[in-house]
C-alpha cells in the first residue's frame, strides 16, 4: 500500500481531483490510501464544499484554512502548513493538479524535502510569464518527478525544455518521468454528464432552453483588475445580448463579482444589470455548469477549464484571452482567441452563430486517464 498525499485548494483542482479520488475508489483501493489536504485557497460554500458534496470526493483530511491575499503571502503560508502535513503523514508522494499558487505551494514544500511530485496536467504552457499561472506550471514541473500532460502539445512543450522521453526507472526529479495521458477533466465530463440535466434545475430555473443561450464566465486576474479590458468584455457582451436577442448567461466568480462594480464605468454597469438579455448569477456547481454547457448554443470564457468542457460538449468557444495553453482547440477551428477585443468577439460571435459544421476530434483520451495514472503511479512510487 502507498500513500499519496492530495493537495487541493482551488475550484477546478477540486473538480479535477475527484477523478482521480473516484478511480481509487473503485480499482485501487486495496493499494492506494489517498490523504487529502485542501489549503483552503478557495472557501465560499459554491466555490468548494459543492464539489465535495456533489462529486462524492472524501472530506479532505486537513484543511489549511489559507483563504485570499498576495501570492506571497497565500503562497507562503500554504507551503508552510504542507511543509507539517508532509512531515506527519510521510506520503510516498504528493499529487498536485493544474497551476494555482496551491500546486506551487505543494511542489515547493514537497521537493526541498524530497517528497516525488505527481504533476497532473503538466507541460501546459500559454508563454506568456505575466499569468500567476504559467510561473506556477512552470516551477511545478521543474521539481516533478512524474509528469502527465493531458495533451500532445503539453508532452512536447515538456520535450522542448529539456524533459527526456526515454529516462529509465527508477524515476525522481532528477530523472522523471513525462507521459501524455488524457485528462482527467475528460474523464469527469464523460462521468457526470449523463446525469446533468437529470439531477440539477438550473435550466428550468433560470428559464433556459436548449441550444436558446450563450454561457459565459470571466474571472482571469487580468480581466478583471484591468479596466480597460473589464469593459470592453462587458461592452462585448452587452452588445451581442441586445443586438442578436440572445440570453447570454453569466455565472460569476467571486473575483469579478467584486471587481465589477469598482472597474466597470458606471454607466455600462448599469446598461448590464439593466439588461433583460444578460443573466448573472452565483457560481454554479459541477453537475449545473455541465447542464449549462451541453445545452448552451456557444460559450464565451476566459477559463482554461471551460475552454475545454465546451469542446468535450461539441460548442464553439470564444476564449477572452490573448493566447491559450489549449491550442488543439483554436488549431481544429472549433474555438476562437479574441483577447478582450470587443471588435474580434462580436465578429467570432458572428462567425460562429452561423457556422454550419465545426469539428471536435477526440483529443483528450478515453476517459480512463485517471486509471490510467494510478496504474503508474503504482508502477514507479514506492
Ligand atoms: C485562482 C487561480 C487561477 C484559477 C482560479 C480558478 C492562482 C494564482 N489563480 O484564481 O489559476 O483559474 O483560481 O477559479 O492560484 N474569492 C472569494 N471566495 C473564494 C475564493 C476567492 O471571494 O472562495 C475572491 C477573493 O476576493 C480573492 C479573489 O477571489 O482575493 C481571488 O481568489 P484567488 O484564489 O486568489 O484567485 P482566483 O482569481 O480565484
Ligand atoms: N465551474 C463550475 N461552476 C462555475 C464555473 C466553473 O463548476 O460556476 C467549473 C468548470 O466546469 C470547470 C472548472 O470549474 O470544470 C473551471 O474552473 P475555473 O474556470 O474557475 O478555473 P480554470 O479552469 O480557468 O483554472
Amino acid at each position: 500500500m502507498i500513500k499519496l498525499l492530495t493537495i487541493i485548494g482551488a475550484r477546478p483542482q477540486i473538480i479535477k481531483a475527484a477523478a482521480l479520488s473516484r478511480a481509487i475508489k473503485n480499482k485501487f483501493q486495496k493499494a492506494i490510501q489517498e490523504v487529502i489536504v485542501h489549503t483552503g485557497q478557495h472557501y465560499d460554500e459554491n466555490m468548494s464544499q459543492v464539489f465535495f458534496d456533489e462529486l462524492q470526493i472524501p472530506s479532505p483530511d486537513y484543511n489549511l484554512n489559507t483563504g485570499s491575499g498576495s501570492h506571497g503571502k497565500q503562497t507562503a503560508s500554504m507551503i508552510t502548513g504542507i511543509e507539517e502535513i508532509l512531515l506527519k503523514e510521510k506520503p510516498n508522494a504528493i499529487v498536485l493538479y493544474g497551476d494555482t499558487n496551491s500546486t506551487l505551494a505543494g511542489a515547493i514544500a514537497a521537493s526541498k524535502i524530497q517528497v516525488p511530485v505527481i504533476h497532473i496536467e503538466a507541460g501546459l504552457r500559454s508563454y506568456n510569464k505575466s499569468m500567476p499561472e504559467e510561473i506556477n506550471r512552470i516551477m511545478c514541473d521543474h521539481v516533478s518527478t512524474l509528469l502527465f500532460s493531458p495533451t500532445k502539445a503539453g508532452y512536447e512543450n515538456l520535450l522542448k525544455e529539456g524533459f527526456k522521453s526515454n529516462n529509465h526507472a527508477p524515476y525522481s526529479f532528477d530523472n522523471p518521468k513525462i507521459y501524455h495521458c488524457g485528462d482527467v477533466m475528460y474523464d469527469n465530463s464523460l462521468h457526470f454528464s449523463e446525469v446533468a440535466e437529470e439531477k440539477t434545475t438550473v435550466l428550468k430555473h433560470n428559464n433556459l432552453k436548449a441550444g436558446g443561450f450563450i454561457l459565459a464566465t470571466i474571472h482571469r486576474n487580468n480581466n478583471t483588475d484591468e479596466p480597460l479590458r473589464l469593459n470592453a468584455l462587458f461592452r462585448a457582451l452587452n452588445a451581442i445580448a441586445t443586438e442578436n436577442k440572445t440570453k447570454i448567461v453569466l455565472p460569476l466568480h467571486p473575483r469579478t463579482a467584486k471587481l465589477l462594480p469598482v472597474n466597470l464605468d458606471p454607466e455600462l454597469y448599469t446598461q448590464v444589470q439593466a439588461n433583460g438579455y444578460i443573466q448573472i448569477i452565483p457560481p454554479v456547481s459541477f453537475l449545473e455548469i455541465i447542464a449549462l454547457e451541453k445545452n448552451a448554443s456557444m460559450v464565451i470564457t476566459d477559463s482554461g477549464g471551460v475552454q475545454k468542457e465546451a469542446f468535450f460538449f461539441q460548442k464553439p468557444c470564444i476564449i477572452l484571452r490573448s493566447e491559450t495553453e489549449w491550442v488543439e482547440l483554436v488549431e481544429c477551428g472549433s474555438a476562437r482567441i479574441t483577447d478582450a477585443d470587443e471588435i474580434k468577439i462580436k465578429e467570432a460571435y458572428k462567425h460562429f452563430s452561423s457556422a454550419k459544421s465545426l469539428n471536435f476530434p477526440r483529443l483528450f483520451g478515453d476517459g480512463r486517464a485517471a486509471e490510467f495514472i494510478c496504474g503508474e503511479v503504482l508502477k514507479y512510487i514506492n
